[in-house]
């Protein structure tokens, strides 16, 4: 079947599966490789990505049910080469080890800001709570969420659509 939807900017038509996740759309299809898979069962939040304006886990969804939407992956968070608030964030406080996390982490986290631009450490905890990392102890993540945070309205913002985000 077709399935059609504006990825980082960009409108695709693609053939898929009827069963086909998202987040195999976007590796095995599109090529955005950041998504990653690390359980398939909606558990650890690596598949993160923004779906007309609310964070998702591509593993929990169709492809076909993004028909019409607008998705960002973690490849469109960056501007003309310049990180997200949120991706320099992560970099100057060391949110990551392996990196496995990290792209649902981020996208998370942006979906976070949104709803809260504001947060306490104990609200970036709980907002992030669908996300596992087994590396890092969170302390550094946390860190840089409350960072990014200081970058103002823009840290919960996707740029390629300048749509809204909520967690
Ligand atoms: S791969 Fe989607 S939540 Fe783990
Ligand atoms: S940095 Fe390794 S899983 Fe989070």
């Amino acid at each position: 079947m077709q399935v059609s939807m504006t990825v980082n900017g960009q409108q695709r038509t693609d053939e898929v599966e009827p069963r086909m996740l998202l987040a195999h759309h976007l590796r095995d299809n599109l090529g955005l490789t950041a998504t990653n898979i690390g359980c398939d069962s909606t558990s650890c939040g690596a598949c993160t990505v923004i779906v007309d304006g609310l964070t998702v886990k591509s593993c929990t969804v169709l492809a076909l049910q993004a028909e019409g939407s607008e998705v960002t992956t973690l490849e469109g968070l960056s501007t003309d080469g310049e990180l997200h608030p949120v991706q320099a964030a992560f970099r100057s406080e060391h949110g990551l080890q392996c990196g496995f996390c990290t792209s649902g982490m981020v996208m998370a986290a942006v979906g976070v800001l949104a709803d809260n631009p504001n947060p306490t450490d104990r609200e970036v905890r709980e907002g992030l709570e669908g996300n596992l990392c087994r590396c890092t102890g969170y302390h550094n993540i946390v860190q840089a969420v409350l960072k990014a945070a200081e970058s103002g309205p823009a840290a919960g913002q996707v740029p390629s659509s300048k749509q809204e985000v909520s967690a």
